[in-house]
């Protein structure tokens, strides 16, 4: 026996219906999920204690990820003083938050060095160095920009151009938002809650 022609006439409009009911699933995962540049991504670098990490070190936690070098003047150090303000301001919710300091200058910021220079902000603050290509992997994906001014003949004493924005990524490693070096702390703040 065949389906009656009303039976398929009632299957065709359920069938609709579920149709109907996933697309507008759909746009409001779109709303939820604003489309723009993907940020972000698996790295492989080492840590300021010398240690191998990747993305998978950090799971379960929301990261506050900072590309900048320890000789630079200005931007850097008032960064990680704000993260170290934000750090304090959350209190036992900063638990929950990894801020990571990725050098653009792998050449002078060795483990070592990031780590006596993090250790002036806070100790909760991870230095993140590697190869040039691992440290331009993760910038690349993170949509980071950086340039040395040099070294200029093997010196010692130059400047990285850098982008001066915090990334801010949930636990599971999904874009929340970034910062910049103006933000307030209450902006800060309001962002790295929306990714605890
Ligand atoms: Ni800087």
């Amino acid at each position: 026996m065949g389906a009656s022609p009303s039976r398929l006439r009632r299957l065709a409009l359920a069938l609709a219906a579920v149709a109907t009911g996933v697309a507008i699933g759909a746009a409001f995962h779109l709303l939820d999920f604003p489309a723009g540049p993907r940020v972000g991504g698996p790295f492989s670098l080492v840590d300021h204690d010398g240690r191998r990490v990747t993305e998978a070190s950090y799971r379960g936690r929301a990261l506050a990820v900072f590309f900048g070098f320890t000789h630079c003047p200005d931007v850097c150090p008032a960064t990680l003083a704000r993260m170290a303000e934000l750090l304090d301001a959350l209190g036992p919710d900063a638990e929950r938050l990894q801020p990571l300091f990725v050098t653009v200058d792998p050449a002078r910021d060795t483990p070592a060095a990031l780590r006596d220079y993090v250790a002036h902000f806070s100790p909760r603050i991870v230095g993140l160095s590697g190869s040039d290509a691992e440290i331009a992997a993760m910038a690349k994906a993170w949509r980071a920009y950086y340039r040395a001014q040099g070294p200029a003949r093997g010196g010692q004493d130059y400047l990285v151009d850098h982008s001066a924005f915090v990334y801010v990524m949930d636990a599971q490693g999904r874009f929340v938002g970034t910062f910049g070096p103006d933000a307030s702390l209450e902006a800060a703040l309001r962002l790295v809650r929306r990714a605890l």
